[in-house]
């Protein structure tokens, strides 16, 4: 069956869709990072060691091991604090410095950016911290496991001697290979809250089965229900964690645009769920979204900005 929208995948007719919008949410997930050379979680690259990424992402497996679960997070922060933003997390802040400050309608775009990363390549980037929101929280930001105590933006590195081991470029292959013999982490040896003496100190990320924050929830809602949505940007998620892929339905109205940006977009299913309004772009998604957004943020120059050429 062709797809409802049979240009689907065309530049001009999207730029054209863009031009009319007046409110465009986005969400983006681990694909936008994966040019800047973070791994995904799900398929190729999802393992740590011979574990699922997903799997140690949870407070049973923080309870369990928490010496192997930070060495897991401690590699992370070490591979995030390594990489740079791409062109994508660059669009996507150029696009809500496009918007801030203005009223409501003049013609401008007021964007939201509902993020489920947690690399700190969006703020790198100069995002607007108004225009974003970290759906699952912040590899650098620690709180404990056990009382209310948080620290945000730790960008420390190694984050304590015990984790040593996750930050040292010439030890690194040691860590990653599973068939090499990991030495167990004691309790005694991790970090601990300032505040209660007794509770491990732990990423400030949202783990499986743990409640977003309540607050911002409440806001993107709020958002949301402003007004219509014109379009909505699916950037590098595989959109099956909840409630961050759900807010692609809350989002969509009658006029509503879905535009999907993923390396997979063109695969059969999902062009048959495809609506007519709605778009899907195949590709990278560092090298699509400049290109896609460029008749509200400019051409991208050389030196990675974006706007009129001198
Ligand atoms: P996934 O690993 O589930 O999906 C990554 C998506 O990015 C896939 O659909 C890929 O096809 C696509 N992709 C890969 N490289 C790309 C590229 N260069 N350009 C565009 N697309 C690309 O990651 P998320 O959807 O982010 O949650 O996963 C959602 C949540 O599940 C994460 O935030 C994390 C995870 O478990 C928690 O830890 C709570």
């Amino acid at each position: 069956m062709p797809p409802a929208n049979p240009f689907y995948n065309s530049l001009p007719a999207f730029h054209a869709r863009l031009l009319t919008a007046r409110r465009i949410l986005a969400l983006c997930g681990a694909g936008l990072s994966a040019s800047s050379g973070l791994p995904t979680f799900r398929g190729a690259g999802g393992y740590w060691r011979n574990h699922e990424a997903t799997a140690l992402a949870t407070p049973e497996a923080f309870a369990a091991d928490p010496g192997l679960v930070w060495l897991f997070y401690a590699y992370r922060r070490h591979m995030a604090l390594g990489a740079r933003p791409n062109a994508g997390h660059r669009a996507l802040a150029e696009l809500a410095r496009k918007g801030r400050g203005r009223g409501k309608g003049q013609g401008e775009v007021d964007f939201l950016c509902l993020s489920q990363n947690v690399d700190g390549l969006h703020q790198r980037a100069g995002h607007d911290a108004e225009r974003l929101r970290l759906l699952h929280g912040s590899l650098f930001d620690l709180k404990c496991h056990r009382c209310d105590w948080v620290e945000r933006g730790n960008f420390d590195d190694p984050l304590c001697d015990s984790l040593r081991a996750a930050s040292e470029d010439v030890g690194l292959e040691r860590l990653l290979d599973p068939k090499e013999e990991l030495a167990g982490i004691p309790r005694e040896e991790l970090p601990h809250c300032p505040k209660c003496k007794i509770g491990l100190q732990r990423p400030g990320v949202v783990w499986f089965g743990e409640s977003l924050d309540a607050e911002m929830l409440r806001e993107v809602d709020r958002w949301i229900d402003e007004d219509e949505v014109d379009v909505v940007l699916v950037i590098g998620t595989s959109a099956v964690v909840q409630p961050a892929a759900g807010y692609v339905y809350e989002a969509q109205g009658p006029g509503t645009s879905i535009v999907t940006v993923n390396l997979d977009a063109e695969n059969v299913e999902a062009l048959a769920e495809l609506g007519p309004r709605d778009f899907a772009f195949a590709g990278d998604a560092a090298e699509l979204l400049p290109k896609l957004l460029e008749p509200v943020i400019g051409r991208m120059k050389e030196d990675g900005t974006f706007g009129a050429e001198e």
